[in-house]
């Protein structure tokens, strides 16, 4: 395309017209040179087959989670939804990089542009619209900062489904505008754990206080999609179709950043389960595979360190052992990370194609402290005029340090990152940081030995 070719010389932001919208979504599975292990039944430890998945998703999910195809057509009514934000721009952060005084380019997607303020609508779509083609009635699903939640919200309304949203206790309290944007869009919320599900009972009878996890929530949000044949359940992240549908972001910014005349040395974005990360870099780990030099940098907290420090073995996604075994880096099932305000990154375990990833050395992941993050989200609203979400901000902390490495090397770097979402939501966490009330959270050693035990009785990944 003409367009394509021009290199842009002092923009901003680099756009793509509708007309560029991928009609395809990018499946990493097809390009793996070793392919990662199945998940297993619980009972059986076999590999789970389509009908074990069946009670949970539509037969078209679970056909995208095992497909060897390198790439699912996105169908026409998605693609028609999608235009309501995407193409979404590529920005270049240029008053940042003045601030910092660096060599190095630092562009980031922005994500902030879809109706709930995150990338989570670009699968949250595709989900509500596969469950709509099966006849489902309503959907169940967790959410963390609520992100997740509020974007399923949007996505079920636009198909005519019910929905609702089993909230993270701590978020649902540090959070209550999330709430309220949710029932907008006319969900249901809970605060998990709830007395309505075994799972939530069960824990609320141990502790009482808990502040809940996303673990929790995933269970009490599986228990009562099986409990009735016309609801199905949604998880925002870790899943295979999942992260495809996200790869949406990185085949835009191949485009973009083509015409901006660059190609990134190093890629960054925030992770929790994994979607926005395998969003952004999958269609580069693509190159990767084939050769390119590209840094791919996933980035959690140092309170939640799943990639950093957990052991990779297999284990549950959720707390209540509801789901198959996943062969993933997990801080074990029962594990309840700090309450950080980054609640999108409380998560035990990481999606099992990224730990695939990373143990295919394709990424290298990184932790930071939520007060480096709150620092440099402060220092990036302050040049570019954005508030970040809480989880958005380990990516720009991440960048700030490459952008740092860049100058003392003396070496014009190109960094890109996923400005995975918006934090005006999240202001609390922000009144808290100027308040001096935000602290670091350093998880012990024995902590984490203590909460992977678990694992050791499942079976071992070869
Ligand atoms: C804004 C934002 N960024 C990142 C994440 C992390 O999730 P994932 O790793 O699935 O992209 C979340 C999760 O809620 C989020 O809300």
């Amino acid at each position: 395309m003409l367009f394509l070719k021009k290199h842009l010389m002092n923009e901003v932001k680099i756009l793509l017209p509708e007309s560029e919208i991928p009609t395809h979504w990018y499946n990493i599975q097809a390009d793996m040179p070793n392919k990662p292990l199945p998940p297993l039944h619980p009972g059986t430890k076999q590999p789970v087959g389509p009908q074990d998945l069946a009670p949970l998703f539509p037969m078209e999910l679970i056909k995208q989670e095992v497909s060897q195809e390198p790439f699912i057509e996105i169908p026409d009514e998605v693609r028609d939804i999608y235009r309501q934000w995407r193409p979404s721009p590529l920005f270049r952060a240029r008053r940042l990089e003045k601030a910092l005084d660096t060599p190095a380019k630092i562009y980031y997607k922005y994500e902030g542009v879809s109706p709930s303020g995150s990338h989570k609508t670009n699968t949250a779509v595709a989900q509500a619209y596969y469950n709509k083609q099966e006849g489902v009635k309503k959907i169940t699903t967790e959410t963390g900062a609520g992100q997740w939640g509020t974007a399923l919200s949007i996505a079920c309304q636009m198909f005519g489904i019910e929905c609702d949203v089993y909230m993270v206790r701590i978020s649902f309290n540090q959070k209550p505008y999330r709430k309220a944007l949710m029932n907008a869009f006319g969900a249901t919320v809970y605060s998990s754990p709830t007395n309505r599900t075994q799972a939530g009972r069960n824990i609320l009878a141990s502790d009482p206080d808990t502040a809940g996890s996303l673990g929790i929530a995933i269970s009490e949000a599986i228990e009562m999609a099986v409990q009735d044949e016309h609801t199905k359940y949604a998880l925002g992240s870790v899943l295979n179709h999942v992260l495809t549908h996200q790869t949406i972001i990185g085949q835009e910014c191949l485009k973009q950043m083509e015409m901006a005349g660059d190609f990134p040395d190093i890629i960054i974005a925030p992770l929790g389960g994994g979607s926005n990360f395998a969003g952004i870099s999958f269609p580069f780990v693509a190159d990767k595979i084939n050769g390119a030099d590209i840094d791919i940098i996933p980035v959690e907290p140092s309170s939640c360190p799943t990639m950093t420090r957990a052991p990779f073995g297999y284990d549950h996604g959720d707390t209540a052992q509801m789901t198959p075994l996943l062969a993933m880096h997990s801080l074990g099932h029962n594990f309840v990370p700090a309450p950080i305000h980054a609640g999108g990154l409380r998560y035990h375990g990481v999606a099992p194609l990224i730990s695939h990833v990373i143990r295919q050395k394709l990424a290298t992941p990184r932790s930071i402290d939520q007060l480096e993050c709150y620092a440099a989200a402060v220092q990036w609203a302050r040049t570019e005029g954005f508030i970040p979400a809480p989880e958005t901000s380990h990516a720009i902390a991440a960048a700030i340090q490459e952008a740092k490495k860049a100058k003392e090397e003396g070496k014009e770097k190109v960094i890109l990152f996923n400005w995975s979402g918006h934090g005006l939501l999240d202001l609390i966490g922000y009144d808290k940081y100027f308040n001096g009330q935000l602290t670091n959270y350093s998880l012990p050693q024995e902590e984490i030995d203590a909460a992977t035990e678990i694992m050791k009785k499942y079976p071992k990944p070869a």
